[in-house]
């Protein structure tokens, strides 16, 4: 496993690579990995010839300094982790990443509305920090297939349009969530849960779960609020949102025979920590 720094030298290693006809596999992240980035890195690593995968926590999608601040960082480890299945780790700097007025004004893009709700009523330019680094990631890289997982779903609907609008040749993957045995979804974030919280947090899962068992005799709306009752029902845990939408679209929907793919998602505080999750219901 190579860790590159720079664009240029990984430009130099994919222009090798390709010249070789070697195929590329890409998974892009933040870092503070766990086993769900892994369950990325290994399908990536099984699918091509060579793996890449990039660790840059972006600034330009916080919209929250703080969280910037306080977002988990520790790239030994993570090397340690994916060493077996990685073989380029992309570990540039913001400097390297962005020139300073890319990081003053918002990247401009067409979402379709895809970024007015849930992630992007509540994150202000959130998706524009995401677009913005990850079509740049994307030219670099070149890859061939892109990994992404189902934990962000709105995140990966967004990606697929972005790749179709501006036409990068890359085949883009969603991967199934990896969740704690207690059901928690893994994320980074989780780190900055206490014990306790932790045992708490299950609890979001456990609902969302339950919901399940209601479908479709329970209207969308009741279900929709059944949901949002039990989790603020329990102590430390605040639902920020709760929306049953049509997967293809992200718009809510009213009716369970409103569409063929419908996915609830959630996002719930824990104490300070913010968490999300989804179900899909159809
Ligand atoms: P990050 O939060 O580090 O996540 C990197 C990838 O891992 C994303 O595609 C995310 O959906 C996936 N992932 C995280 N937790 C998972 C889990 N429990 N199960 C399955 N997959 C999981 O998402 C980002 O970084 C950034 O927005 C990024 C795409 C890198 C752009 O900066």
């Amino acid at each position: 496993m190579k860790t590159i720094t720079t664009i240029a030298e990984l430009t130099e290693a994919i222009t090798t690579l390709k010249s070789t006809g070697k195929t590329i596999g890409f998974v892009p992240t933040m870092g503070a990995l766990h086993q769900g980035h892994l369950s990325l890195i290994e399908r990536c690593k099984n699918e091509n010839d060579c793996c890449v995968v990039s660790i840059f926590v972006n600034p330009t999608q916080f919209n929250d300094r703080n969280d910037l601040l306080n977002y988990p960082r520790n790239f030994d480890k993570d090397a340690q982790l994916i060493n077996a299945f990685c073989d380029i780790i992309f570990y540039p700097t913001a400097e390297e990443m962005y020139k300073k007025e890319e990081t003053e004004i918002p990247f401009d893009f067409d979402f379709k509305g895809l970024d007015k709700v849930m992630e992007g009523k509540f994150r202000p330019n959130h998706f524009n920090g995401v677009v913005q680094i990850v079509s740049k990631l994307f030219k670099i890289v070149q890859a061939d297939k892109a990994y992404f997982g189902e934990k962000d779903f709105q995140q990966v609907a967004i990606i697929k349009h972005m790749v179709q609008l501006l036409r990068i040749p890359v085949e883009v993957i969603a991967c199934p969530i990896v969740r704690e045995e207690s059901g928690l979804a893994l994320s980074s974030r989780n780190e900055l849960l206490s014990v306790q919280e932790r045992k708490i947090a299950a609890n979001i899962s456990r609902v969302l779960f339950e919901s399940l068992n209601f479908v479709p005799q329970k209207s969308i709306v009741d279900l929709q609020s059944f949901v949002i009752e039990q989790i603020n029902s329990i102590s430390g845990l605040k639902v920020e949102y709760f929306e049953i939408v049509d997967g293809n679209n992200l718009q809510p929907i009213t009716h369970w025979t409103n569409a063929n793919n419908i996915v609830g998602c959630i996002t719930v505080f824990c104490g300070k920590v913010r968490l999300i999750d989804n179900i899909r219901y159809k």
